[in-house]
């Protein structure tokens, strides 16, 4: 590495912006003493939050895996059960399966498009199966209605993993209503953060006060310390709720910067023979969480999307692979019983840029002009 390049500031792939009423919310919940698990800013976030996704209540909880821990348990899943889940996502959308006791059903990537293919869903689905989980990757909204309707032809439940869809729509809906159980995350790296935080959102009323009972140690009597069921400590301190409230007051510029940060990126690269775009489906909005591209194997052959991640990083750029699909990791390996070749293929070749929401014009058009150059180089050896 060069001197030159290794002078050149870092850019983050995605970092908090800690503007507006952040510090304002968090010194008033420090000043109350209200700092633990209830507070006027939990209750405040919660209903901010329902007001959003015009539902009567939602629960807030301490990350968006205890979020997605809860949606299973409120769906009825059970040990043995069999619960369909995209290949290509976090490991956490996984991760809660097992959680519960339950097999996970790797469900491949379309191969068009990063997000779990509806034409082969229905093929999944046995006797056991219990319910589906949607993954809205990276921001860009699942074509939800085909999952709606194999759901309902076979009783099961449909939980939206929409923790990295905040601000994204399907047919007019945000996403995290559309699906029996949606759950959220407001971990550093998201559109907007609590730190670390998530929430759960339903349209059926009494599934959000079962989950306020399981996150508060399923809490029958404070008084007596009565407990009738096993319960979790899954809650949002006062102090986070404080930074979501402020969060959610600038949450739409957040994701207008983000949406605008992937136009320009997608504009960049029209055309450009080593690249594949991806878009939403035509009726969906992206939240544009994080930026994503491919790869054209065919006219940069021997290249992967590590070696663009590594050429990107060593000019200070900070870049990465699609998620590593769940059927291959090593957890999950025993349960790939269904091949998932685009999910392979898109992990393979797919990568993130910076797309934060505070990413300077100027810095993209660094990163722009950093992946044109690694290209043209890979181009002018072939
Ligand atoms: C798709 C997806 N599901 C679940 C999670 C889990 O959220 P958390 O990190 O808040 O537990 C994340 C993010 O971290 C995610 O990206």
């Amino acid at each position: 590495m060069s001197n030159a390049v290794a002078m050149q500031p870092f850019i983050p792939l995605s970092e908090p912006c800690l503007e507006g009423n952040t510090w304002n919310y968090v010194k008033d919940a420090l000043d109350s003493g209200w700092v633990s698990s209830v507070g006027p800013y939990v209750t405040r976030f919660e209903q901010e939050m329902a007001y959003y996704f015009n539902v009567e209540r939602t629960v807030a909880t301490v990350n968006g895996t205890a979020a997605l821990h809860i949606a299973l348990l409120l769906a009825g899943v059970q040990p043995g059960d069999e619960v369909i889940v995209p290949s290509l996502t976090f490991i956490s959308s996984i991760n809660v399966i097992r959680y519960v006791q339950a097999t996970p059903v790797f469900w491949d990537s379309q191969a068009t498009h990063w997000n779990a293919d509806p034409a082969k869903l229905e093929a999944l689905i046995t006797p056991k199966t219990k319910a589906i989980i949607t993954v809205h990757l990276y921001g860009h909204p699942m074509n939800m209605e085909p999952v709606l309707d194999v759901a309902a032809r076979h009783n099961l439940k449909v939980i939206e993993d929409a923790a990295e869809a905040m601000g994204a729509y399907w047919q007019g809906q945000p996403c995290g209503r559309i699906g029996t159980i949606g759950c959220l995350s407001f971990n550093g790296n998201k559109t907007m953060t609590t730190g670390g935080g998530g929430l759960i959102i339903s349209q059926n009323t009494a599934l959000m006060e079962r989950a306020h009972y399981l996150i508060n140690q399923a809490k029958d009597d404070a008084l007596t310390f009565s407990h009738d069921e096993v319960g979790y400590n899954y809650r949002l301190t006062n102090v986070q709720a404080a930074m979501g409230v402020a969060q959610l007051e600038q949450v739409s510029r957040f994701v207008q910067n983000r949406q605008d940060i992937a136009r320009r990126y997608s504009e960049a690269f029209v055309g450009h023979p080593a690249l594949l775009r991806f878009a939403p489906p035509a009726d969906a909005i992206s939240s544009d969480w994080l930026y994503g591209v491919a790869l054209n194997p065919e006219a940069v052959p021997g290249y992967t999307a590590m070696d663009m991640v590594k050429a990107l990083n060593d000019q200070q750029i900070q870049s990465r692979p699609f998620f590593k699909p769940g059927h291959l990791q090593k957890p999950f390996q025993p349960f790939a019983q269904h091949p998932c070749p685009n999910a392979e293929h898109w992990q393979r070749y797919g990568f993130n840029l910076p797309s934060s929401s505070t990413l300077m014009p100027d810095q993209q058009t660094r990163v722009i002009q950093s992946v044109m150059d690694v290209l043209d180089q890979w181009i002018g050896q072939a």
